[in-house]
């Protein structure tokens, strides 16, 4: 029963914005241990700012959001990125001048005293993207859109976190890219991993996650399956999102 599956992320009552405005209301969610789940909605709608709320980016939040045991909501964002979660961010945002092996280290500098552990955690991302390692002495300015999103994934699983999230990690990748992107989360996945992924792209989302909530203006507005949404054609979510 997913209800009564412990939860990787809880989120309760949220509310969030810049400066004194909140964009975000209200908003509640869950991800079960192990599983992944979509945030869908139009540009602007909200979810990134989610994301931002989680790692303790935004300084205006209330609500509560409690990642595995813990009670994150009022932790400084360095400690909540040290294990408890890890972003993918929007636009990917690797150091551009660095190698790609140096921007996946610097993920790990939580663990940066235990040198096994974090070489084990780079031979996984290497075995998860084989294409990496040939290139790990590599400028990461020098790979394709595709690779670097590899690269923002590779660092996000470096500091092993509880919750992975994923800021539409699709966005202007080739059709090959996304599929080797897609494949990637559903090996996550087949690991165990609990993610919350930010999708435009519902064909990825319902590929990769179990269930799929919809915002919009702020809002969550649905909730549905992934299963239900094949069933109906799409035709709900299409609607919130066209
Ligand atoms: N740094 C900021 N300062 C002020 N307002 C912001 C800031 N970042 C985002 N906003 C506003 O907050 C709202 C939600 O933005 P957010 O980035 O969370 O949306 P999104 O759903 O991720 O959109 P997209 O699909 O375009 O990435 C938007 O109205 C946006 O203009
Ligand atoms: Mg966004």
């Amino acid at each position: 029963m997913m209800s009564a599956a412990e939860p990787a992320l809880q989120i309760a009552a949220l509310s969030a914005g810049y400066g004194r405005f909140d964009v975000i209301h209200d908003i509640s969610l869950r991800v079960a241990k192990g599983e992944a789940v979509a945030l869908l909605g139009p540009n602007g709608a909200g979810k990134t700012t989610v994301l931002r709320s989680i790692m303790g980016l935004i300084k205006n939040r209330r609500g509560s959001i409690v990642v595995g045991k813990t009670d994150v909501s009022g932790l400084p964002a360095y400690r909540i990125a040290s294990g408890h979660a890890a972003i993918a961010p929007e636009g990917r945002r690797l150091f551009t001048d660095l190698s790609v092996e140096d921007n996946l280290v610097l993920g790990a500098l939580r663990l940066r005293r235990d040198k096994r552990r974090v070489q084990a955690l780079l031979d996984s991302v290497y075995e998860l993207f084989p294409v990496l390692r040939t290139y790990r002495k590599r400028r990461s300015s020098f790979l394709s859109g595709g690779e670097q999103q590899m690269v923002a994934i590779g660092r996000m699983l470096m500091s092993d976190p509880e919750l992975l999230l994923l800021d539409e990690p699709s966005i202007a990748l080739s059709p090959v890219a996304v599929d080797l992107v897609a494949k990637a989360l559903l090996e996550l996945r087949r690991k165990g991993a609990s993610l919350l992924l930010v999708e435009q792209r519902v064909d990825i989302a319902v590929a990769v996650c179990d269930r799929l909530y919809i915002m919009r203006h702020g809002e969550i507005v649905e909730e549905t399956t992934a299963t239900m949404a094949r069933e109906d054609g799409f035709n709900m979510i299409e609607k919130y999102l066209g």
